[in-house]
């Protein structure tokens, strides 16, 4: 599905399987509900941005590790059937990293991960991979590996480098600064001004990407779910719309926004013509189940913002 156009991306990221649980509604803390689902499916920040980007006509190569459990073939299916190019995918010993998902009727989900295979996701590891990485006009980068070989990945990167850094983790200041754009929603935007020694005064997204930016951004995009994203350069904030949708899952949705927001950067679209575009995929992915099975290719009737 690749095309040979526009700027190679690199993803340094996480492979997830990802187990779902579908509930009425999420349990509180000691609480037993009953669900139904329990199906496995590919995820992971990493690839599902990267089969993002790859089904929308991007030169994508993922760099990144499973284990040598069951789980590993059902995380790299889309993967492969992607176009991205694999060849940078280590097996290691021990298990895939696993994605424990619950999506209540509302389609919002909660999350929890065990790393598994992406803890080896280091400095050393990604420094097998440096020309890969040193040629790669686009980076991308999210939370999901050790902050070693995330900082390595963007000490390499010569090109542009873009961060998701969900989820929020430590991870080196002056790394960070290199995101251009950083991309966060709203709360990681603020968790983000926190690491950096500077918390946030409001809750307001505008305010957020100002503070954002007054700590050396080159720029900011900040997903606001149903309310669509803003693009922050400095001296400019845009509001950016966003379709009207039913959620059915909203996993992965983030992922979708990142892959097609890099997938049109390659291409040489601006941040702005980036993120309409991304707001749309996102969307998108947000009306059908799980992650990487949600994400539309370049023959997509994509949701429109206009009514
Ligand atoms: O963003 C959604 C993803 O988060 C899931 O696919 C899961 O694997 C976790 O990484």
């Amino acid at each position: 599905m690749s095309n040979s156009t526009g700027t190679d991306i690199v993803v340094v990221g996480s492979i997830n399987a990802d187990l779902t649980a579908k509930v009425q509604r999420h349990p509180e803390p000691g609480e037993t509900l009953l669900g139904s689902g329990g199906t496995v499916s590919a995820g992971g920040k990493g690839a599902n941005q990267a089969v993002a980007a790859a089904q929308l006509g991007a030169k994508v190569t993922m760099i990144g590790a499973v284990g040598t459990d069951q789980m590993a073939g059902e995380a790299l299916t889309h993967l492969r059937q992607s176009g991205a190019d694999m060849s940078a995918i280590a097996t290691v010993d021990g298990p895939t990293g696993l994605a424990i998902i619950t999506v209540s009727d509302d389609g919002e989900n909660t999350i929890i991960v065990i790393p598994g295979a992406n803890a080896s996701v280091t400095a050393e590891f990604v420094d097998k991979h440096s020309q890969l990485i040193e040629n790669a006009g686009i980076v991308l980068l999210q939370g999901e590996i050790p902050a070693d070989g995330f900082e390595r990945a963007v000490d390499l990167s010569q090109g542009r480098v873009v961060i998701n850094l969900a989820p929020v983790v430590p991870v080196g200041h002056d790394q960070l600064r290199r995101a251009d754009p950083l991309l966060v929603n709203e709360h990681e935007g603020a968790l983000v001004l926190d690491m950096l020694g500077t918390p946030a005064t409001t809750s307001d997204p505008q305010s957020l990407v100002t503070e954002l930016l007054e700590q050396g951004f080159t720029s900011v995009v900040m997903t606001l779910g149903a309310e669509g994203a803003l693009v922050g350069t400095p001296g400019q904030l845009t509001a950016i719309p966003t379709p009207k949708i039913q959620a059915v899952d909203t996993t992965g949705s983030g992922d979708a926004f990142a892959g097609a927001l890099v997938a049109k950067l390659s291409e040489g679209a601006g941040l702005i013509e980036a993120a309409t575009f991304a707001a749309r995929v996102g969307a998108y992915a947000a009306t059908r189940p799980g992650a990487q099975a949600s994400y539309p290719t370049l023959t997509t009737d994509l949701p429109s913002t206009t009514h």
